[in-house]
């Protein structure tokens, strides 16, 4: 393990210099599980075949022209589009966001040795073999939450663990939670409505010198993926309490109990994530099919799980497109009257310790979350209202991204004003996705098609109601074109941006549930359990709501860890 707290930050582009100043600043306080899993293809063969990639040759020309395309798929106006709204609610946007922190890290991270980057104007695409045998996953490919637990407690004071600083020193099964400030860092008070219930506030992420203590500090990009996992925290928390209580065999020491409680949140979140967000997030019947017929593409490699390329660098980038520009966060920061003011993109990511919680463009740095910033989940959750209305639904996964991707305020060297070329293009979230796909050799999305057997996008459906600047830019593309793209416009056009298409949920629904499947620890394999669908652990063997009810939806969750109303 490393000595030094390891900030994950997207594109790893942080001076040494940086991050040894913050160090001499500051005590450890972020740290990671210090691990290095495999990244490899979920399908080799297409890798290594020419055809079945963006030319390699005229690589400037390519570049250039993945620019060009990244730019037309970003809007134009703000306020953004009234009819880019999905059915799917927008929590399952930083859902989406958590689930792919707790798997996957690092393919946007310079590569060992190497002199070359996509901030280069001609890179030359990496080797399938160089980028298997050099690019890590410094993320265990197991929906285990090492984001959250890190390598556990420190239970024998003889072994303490990395993570120690992530428990409660008088209660050491039970994870940190932070306490939302009443006023800023310069007595302010905070002005705004109390969020209900008043007196709650521990709905922060825990803090050190405003950086969360916590094991991917990626949770803290922005305020809404800082929620969830606060949430995730407090759920935890909450499955203590409750083991305490009904099933105290568990709770004579410290280690069954905690081993016990970690088990049971990761058996819900597993499931939730099969059953309620790849159900939500995917094509009709993708999950039914993977369980009544089996895995079909996703199997462990020499023994051991890897993360499918296809699924970081392309597929799985999808949620990237459900990103709104502003939402309806809660009673003071909204578009509705009486509001303080609108929950733009730009303050959702200031009130994250990457920028000082309220630093500009906010009111000004706080040492925690405000209380009048705390997330009212139950408007991130409904069905019904996100079918409705356009605040409370996530945007449809279309080929139309919001505006301030394009100008991402934690990313770069965080100075937007800065018109230098690389930082322009590290704020740039699409042209980033595009330009990685071709970095790292991702097949185009027809090859994936093909090989999954699905029938492919024709030319005119890549085409379809795009602006005639998206089609000009697409028109080099439209034989061989980024998996990304197709990805999005797949679902654009064959499943109205409702969910992902076919070729989308295949790679998206095999990697998840493949890695869940081959877990030995995870709930489908669970010994005390048949191995069968419908007899493995499922929630009626788990925590319930005080009124009995069991946790089978997302807002269940939230309501168990007391972050959303019962
Ligand atoms: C506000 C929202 C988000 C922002 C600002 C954001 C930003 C970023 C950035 C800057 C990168 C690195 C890009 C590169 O250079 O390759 C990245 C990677 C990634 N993002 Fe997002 N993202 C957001 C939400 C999401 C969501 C909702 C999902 C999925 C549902 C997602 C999935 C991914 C994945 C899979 C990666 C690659 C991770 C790896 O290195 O393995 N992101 N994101």
């Amino acid at each position: 393990m490393q000595n030094l707290p390891f900030e994950f930050s997207h594109g790893g582009y942080i001076k040494e210099s940086t991050v040894q100043q913050k160090i001499a600043l500051q005590p450890p306080t972020t740290e990671a599980i210090d691990v290095e899993t495999d990244f490899d293809y979920l399908f080799p063969d297409i890798a290594r075949d020419s055809n079945s990639l963006l030319p390699a040759d005229n690589n400037q020309d390519v570049i250039k022209k993945l620019k060009e395309l990244g730019d037309a798929i970003i809007d134009r106006q703000s306020p953004e589009p009234e009819d880019d709204n999905s059915t799917i609610p927008p929590v399952y946007t930083y859902w989406g966001q958590f689930i792919d922190h707790d798997i996957t890290a690092n393919t946007d991270r310079a590569v060992t040795d190497l002199q070359t980057d996509i901030t280069k104007d001609d890179f030359t695409p990496l080797s399938p073999d160089f980028v298997t045998d050099n690019l890590k996953n410094l993320r265990r490919p197991t929906f285990d939450l090492d984001s959250v637990y890190g390598d556990g407690p420190t239970l024998d004071p003889k072994n303490p663990t990395e993570a120690k600083d992530f428990y409660q020193e008088d209660d050491p099964v039970k994870l940190k939670v932070g306490q939302n400030a009443k006023q800023n860092a310069n007595g302010v008070p905070t002005l705004g409505a109390k969020i209900p219930p008043e007196s709650d506030l521990s709905r922060d992420l825990p803090r050190n010198n405003r950086i969360a203590v916590i094991g991917d500090s990626r949770n803290d990009e922005n305020l809404i993926v800082a929620q969830f996992h606060t949430a995730f925290l407090r759920f935890h928390n909450a499955v203590v309490d409750w083991v305490r209580q009904n099933e105290p065999n568990n709770a004579q020491d410290n280690k069954k109990l905690f081993v016990r409680a970690q088990t049971l949140v990761r058996w819900h979140y597993q499931w939730l994530v099969v059953n309620d967000f790849l159900q939500t997030v995917t094509a009709s019947k993708t999950v039914d099919s993977i369980f009544s017929d089996g895995l079909k593409f996703y199997h462990p490699r020499n023994g051991n799980l890897f993360m499918p390329l296809e699924f970081s660098v392309a597929a799985y980038r999808f949620g990237h497109s459900m990103v709104r520009a502003a939402y309806d966060y809660n009673r003071n920061f909204t578009n509705q009257p009486g509001a303080l003011a609108d929950a733009t993109f730009n303050l959702l990511f200031a009130f994250t310790g990457r920028r000082d919680i309220g630093g500009p463009p906010g009111p000004g740095p706080s040492e925690t979350l405000p209380f009048n910033w705390i997330i009212e989940w139950d408007r991130f959750v409904d069905k019904e209202s996100a079918a409705k209305r356009q605040r409370n639904s996530a945007r449809k996964i279309d080929t139309h991204l919001a505006l301030p991707l394009s100008e991402l305020i934690n990313e770069g060297n965080k100075d937007p004003k800065d018109q230098d070329p690389i930082q322009k293009l590290l704020r740039h979230l699409a042209k980033r996705n595009l330009l990685r796909g071709y970095f790292l050799s991702i097949p185009t999305g027809q090859s994936l098609a093909d090989k999954l057997g699905i029938k492919k996008l024709t030319v005119e459906e890549l085409k379809q109601d795009n602006s005639p600047e998206l089609n000009q830019a697409l028109e080099p593309f439209l034989e061989k074109t980024p998996a990304w793209y197709y990805v999005l416009k797949e679902s654009e056009v064959r499943a109205k941006g409702d969910s992902l298409g076919e070729v989308g949920s295949r790679i998206v629904a095999e990697t998840i549930i493949g890695l869940i499947k081959n877990d030995p620890s995870s709930y489908l394999n669970d010994s005390e359990h048949e191995d069968d669908r419908d007899h493995v652990w499922n929630p009626s063997n788990g925590v319930k709501l005080p009124n009995g009810s069991e946790i089978r939806v997302i807002s269940d969750f939230l309501k168990f860890a007391g972050v959303l109303p019962a």
